[in-house]
């Protein structure tokens, strides 16, 4: 399981997060609601292991990795903007994971039938759609069987329409998966369907919330002075 602990992070004299904790549990998809600028990226950077934090701790399967670098952390993470090789075609991207003695190739097969990727994967990323780019970043992050799955705003490049069937494959990949996923959007629409649980970010502080209207409600309200750690 993923525990985030009173995590504290200023880019210099910026502070960002005042005292962020989370759990999310096997198979559990936590969705990260908050507004612009209120941390998303930076705390999901943090778990990624990219950034590190002033105070608290990050801790995966019982094991505190604050202090260890991306690599060592095997966390799969899709970040606000994807990168894909722009050289490799789409499978040896998502089977990137291989070269660092990672991942099953067995799983490629079922990854590629779930999110409809078999016609692409001999084609190279920029001849590919956002929508597509966006499916192979996920399958790359599945594929390197990760302890925790970490997700930021992966369909916010999909049109309205296709992001109905995404969402549902999406949902299903992440439900194959057992690890603990965090996922931010700002869609209510989109966190109702893939969530199963939902942290706020308002004011640098974490708030839990159990339903979507719970959490956009405490958005609405914002953040009570004190509220918090
Ligand atoms: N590398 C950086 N150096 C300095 N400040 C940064 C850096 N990255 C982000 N920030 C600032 O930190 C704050 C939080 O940024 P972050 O990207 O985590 O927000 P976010 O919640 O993901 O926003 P969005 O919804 O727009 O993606 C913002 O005010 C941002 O300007
Ligand atoms: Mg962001």
């Amino acid at each position: 399981m993923l525990k985030v602990e009173n995590v504290h992070f200023s880019y210099g004299d910026r502070t960002v997060l005042r005292g962020v904790s989370l759990d999310v549990e096997p198979g559990e998809v936590r969705v990260i609601l908050g507004p612009n600028g209120s941390g998303k990226s930076t705390l999901l950077r943090i778990v990624a292991g990219i950034l590190r934090p002033d105070r608290g701790r990050v801790v995966i399967d019982g094991e505190d990795v604050t202090d260890r670098p991306p690599e060592d952390r095997r966390v799969g993470y899709v970040p606000q903007h994807p990168t894909l090789f722009p050289h490799l075609t789409v499978k040896d991207n998502i089977t990137y994971s291989l070269r660092n003695g990672r991942g099953d190739p067995d799983q490629l097969d079922e990854l590629v039938e779930m999110l409809e990727l078999g016609e692409h994967l001999d084609r190279r990323p920029d001849e590919l759609s956002g929508g597509y780019q966006s499916r192979v970043a996920l399958a790359r992050a599945l594929f390197s069987d990760p302890r925790v799955l970490l997700l930021d705003e992966p369909l916010s490049d999909v049109d309205l329409a296709a992001k109905r069937d995404l969402v549902k494959r999406f949902r299903r990949a992440l439900r194959r998966s057992d690890a603990p996923a965090l996922y931010v959007t700002h869609d209510p629409w989109e966190a109702e369907r893939v969530g199963d649980s939902y942290t706020v970010l308002l004011d640098g502080r974490s708030v839990d919330a159990d339903t979507v209207d719970e959490a956009l409600e405490r958005l609405r309200r914002g953040a009570p002075v004190g509220e918090g750690s």
